[in-house]
């Protein structure tokens, strides 16, 4: 066997040398990719004139809130026009589907204490838990919407807050739907449209 380097044999040195270089990759180069230079928190910065490593939040930057809207509606977000003071009409269109989707999130989260009917008799009161008011109380029924809004996410007495379980959408929802139950019981027969009256008063005779 030949041993000794020839010309030949300069290609398959070449290939090695370059295989190495490869292997070694980015740790050749004096700055390592592997470590990159970078801020910890907090860091200070000579490259900015106050000094610091972090920017502050640029002009008109809007903050998005836990269920991903943006909160530029305080009425809407907390049902208070005040800091103490309630929306008296809740700020949506109420339809069909309004009620139908406020009492199916109602009878899942309310009734278990609050009854379906609104009363005060669900079954978790009826094992014990303190009975809650009724929403036919004419305290609750005369109660501004943005009230019910504010317990559902704030919570009342041993009630806690439904904040992370029930979107503001939602809480509007059952805010309408439990209006729909209080005028279920509450609802004046002079107050309703004259035909529907007439109807109601003929069935009565
Ligand atoms: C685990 C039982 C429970 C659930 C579930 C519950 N509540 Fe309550 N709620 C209570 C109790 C108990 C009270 C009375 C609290 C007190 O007086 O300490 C109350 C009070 C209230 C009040 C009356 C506040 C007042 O001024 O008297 C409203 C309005 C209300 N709840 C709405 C709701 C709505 C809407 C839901 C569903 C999103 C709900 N609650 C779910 C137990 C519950």
């Amino acid at each position: 066997m030949n041993n000794r380097l020839t010309l030949k044999s300069i290609p398959s040195i070449v290939f090695l040398a370059a295989a190495v270089l490869l292997m070694a990759g980015c740790d050749l180069v004096p700055l390592h990719m592997r470590v990159q230079p970078r801020y910890e928190p907090l860091d200070p910065s000579a490259m900015w004139a106050d000094g610091m490593s972090a920017r502050p939040i640029p002009a008109n930057t809007i903050p998005r809130g836990h269920w991903g809207e943006i909160k530029i509606d305080p009425i809407y977000y907390t049902g208070k026009i005040t800091e103490t003071g309630y929306v008296q009409q809740m700020p949506i269109t109420v339809n069909r589907a309004t009620l139908q989707r406020g009492q199916e999130r109602f009878n899942i989260f309310c009734s278990p204490c609050h009854g379906r009917v609104g009363d005060g008799q669900g079954m978790i009161v009826q094992r014990g838990l303190k009975k809650p008011p009724s929403f036919h109380d004419p305290r609750l029924v005369d109660s501004p919407d943005g009230y019910f809004f504010d317990v559902m996410a704030n919570g009342f007495g041993v009630m806690y807050g439904y904040a992370s379980r029930i979107n503001p959408d939602d809480r509007w929802a059952i805010v309408a739907y439990i209006r729909a139950l209080q005028y279920s019981q509450n609802v004046h027969l002079d107050s309703l449209p004259a035909d529907v009256r007439q109807q109601i008063e003929s069935q009565l005779q």
